[in-house]
């Protein structure tokens, strides 16, 4: 069986044929198609110079649009998609967009080397009819650099187009079966059909949303010789929450995930902040970042804390694994070769319980974690009676602080702070050196006993 990869590109029907489906989408755009408006900056998500939007329609008909890098976005998971580029945009009557206006207007543009992505950022925000403060704006753009004009004016032609009431994103049809593409693309529509798939094709890896394999195809020029493609199988996508726990599919984008998560677990608005961009969380999953099982992902040590655990799914049957039985060592994880993270699950908290979370990075925005951690404690008339640490950054897997969580029970915070080193022998690298990481630990240690001591100037902390 062999498809064509369909989309829809500036309100325009597009078919390819003979092109492969690993090619990224700023490739294609840039050399095949011929529109220059989408930059080439870092190739690698960091500057947001190639930003375009999705419109995507969900299944009651109601569309959103989203801003993703298209220099790591393959054309395989466009198939079925609506594609905005900064040459289709435009205001009522062929006018330039409101956007643009208040861009040029805010003296917002020097070279112009960023605009075209700012742009379309700023569009996706505008469109959305979201808050004009200026956290919502930060957020907006904190997945594009500007290298000379400074972010003052192109912060001010935000506020201009802010609060703007929402345009309605077109809802396409979008593909119902299963495809294969070039070959080599595999994209089931259900949990069955993956599962076949995974069987059959062992050495095909399983793509979400594409934010860390998408590097292959941009920064290694060395795109995946075959992947199955998750993010169309409802099975793996579904959001569901009861009274006891919430259930986020591996194939969730952090987009959809988020309003779900935060209200569960509030601390996580501003940690999800911090992870990646607007562009990285409209495609990425929680599932690829288990997945990828790095040792410093941001997801893995707040997880750990809540207890989550993983639904694994293969042609032989379904298994749960609490997530710390997941990570075996440095990118070594329990999943068998004919398995896939189906959806992860997490107990509400509790009366009595609270949840915080912390990340440590060179740069506040679209950095990784020299250090992360989550804590999820049970508090009775100020004694900590129970308690879960989870650590990144300290060793060579995430980790739980199984240490410093005995010694907090038993004797306090000092005898906890000094436990740190029996729990983790962190490694030198360019993030931070071993003491530093023992260091930062025990200081978010400290922080943790301010926050639990007086809930006031837990916010105060937060601020910081
Ligand atoms: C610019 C930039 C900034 C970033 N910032 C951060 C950050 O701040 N914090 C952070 O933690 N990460 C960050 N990342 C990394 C990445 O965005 C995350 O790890 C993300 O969660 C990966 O999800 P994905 O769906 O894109 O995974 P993919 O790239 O599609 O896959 C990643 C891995 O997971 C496997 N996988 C995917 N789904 C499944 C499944 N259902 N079952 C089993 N295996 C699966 C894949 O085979 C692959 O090995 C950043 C990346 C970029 C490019
Ligand atoms: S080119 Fe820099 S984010 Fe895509
Ligand atoms: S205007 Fe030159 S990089 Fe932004």
């Amino acid at each position: 069986m062999a498809d064509n990869i369909r989309f829809t590109l500036n309100d325009r029907p597009v078919e390819l044929v003979g092109v492969s489906p690993m090619t990224t989408l700023l490739d294609w755009l840039r050399e095949q198609r011929g529109l220059k408006g989408t930059k080439e900056g870092c190739a690698e998500g960091d500057c947001g110079a190639c930003t375009v939007v999705l419109e995507r329609g969900n299944a009651k008909g109601v569309g959103r649009r989203e801003a993703i890098n298209a220099c790591i976005a393959l054309l395989g998971q466009l198939d079925g998609q609506s594609v905005r580029t900064v040459e289709g945009l435009q205001g009522p009557d062929g006018a330039v967009h409101a956007v643009q206006k208040a861009m040029a207007e805010s003296d917002a543009t020097q070279c112009g080397f960023c605009t075209p992505g700012f742009v379309m950022s700023a569009y996706a925000f505008a469109a959305g009819g979201e808050k004009a403060d200026l956290e919502t704006i930060h957020d907006a753009l904190a997945g594009n650099l500007c290298r000379c004009t400074g972010y003052r004016p192109i912060v001010e032609a935000m506020t201009k187009v802010a609060g703007l009431p929402s345009e309605p994103a077109p809802v396409r049809p979008t593909r119902a079966g299963s495809a294969v593409f070039g070959g080599s693309f595999f994209a089931p529509r259900s949990l069955a059909e993956l599962l076949k798939l995974r069987t059959a094709h062992p050495e095909a890896l399983l793509l979400a949303g594409a934010t860390d394999l998408g590097l292959l195809a941009s920064r290694s020029r060395k795109p995946p010789a075959a992947v199955i493609h998750i993010a169309h199988v409802p099975e793996l996508t579904a959001i569901t929450e009861d009274k006891e726990q919430i259930t986020i599919g591996a194939g969730a984008t952090y987009a959809a995930a988020m309003p779900t998560l935060i209200a569960a677990y509030p601390a996580l608005k501003a940690y999800l902040a911090r992870l990646g961009s607007r562009q990285i969380r409209s495609l990425g999953t929680i599932g690829g970042n288990i997945g990828t099982a790095s040792p410093i992902g941001d997801m893995p040590p707040v997880l750990l804390a809540l207890e989550a655990s993983l639904r694994l799914v293969s042609s032989r049957g379904g298994r749960d694994l609490p997530l710390e039985e997941f990570f075996l060592g440095y990118r070594k994880t329990a999943l068998a070769p004919d398995e896939v993270i189906q959806s992860l699950s997490m107990p509400r908290l509790w009366p009595g319980e609270v949840f915080f979370c912390d990340k440590v990075s060179k740069r506040r925005d679209q950095d990784i974690s020299t250090l992360a951690a989550g804590y999820r404690l049970r508090i009775k008339n100020g004694k900590v009676e129970d308690v879960r640490i989870g650590f990144g950054g300290m060793a060579a897997m995430p980790k739980r602080a199984r240490h410093v969580e005995a010694a907090l029970l038993k004797e306090g915070f000092a005898a906890a702070l000094a436990a740190v080193p029996k729990d983790f022998q962190p490694i030198d690298d360019w993030r931070g050196s071993a003491a530093y990481r023992l260091q930062v630990a025990a200081n978010l240690l400290r922080r943790l006993e301010l926050r639990i001591a007086d809930p006031a100037r837990a916010v105060e902390v937060e601020a910081l």
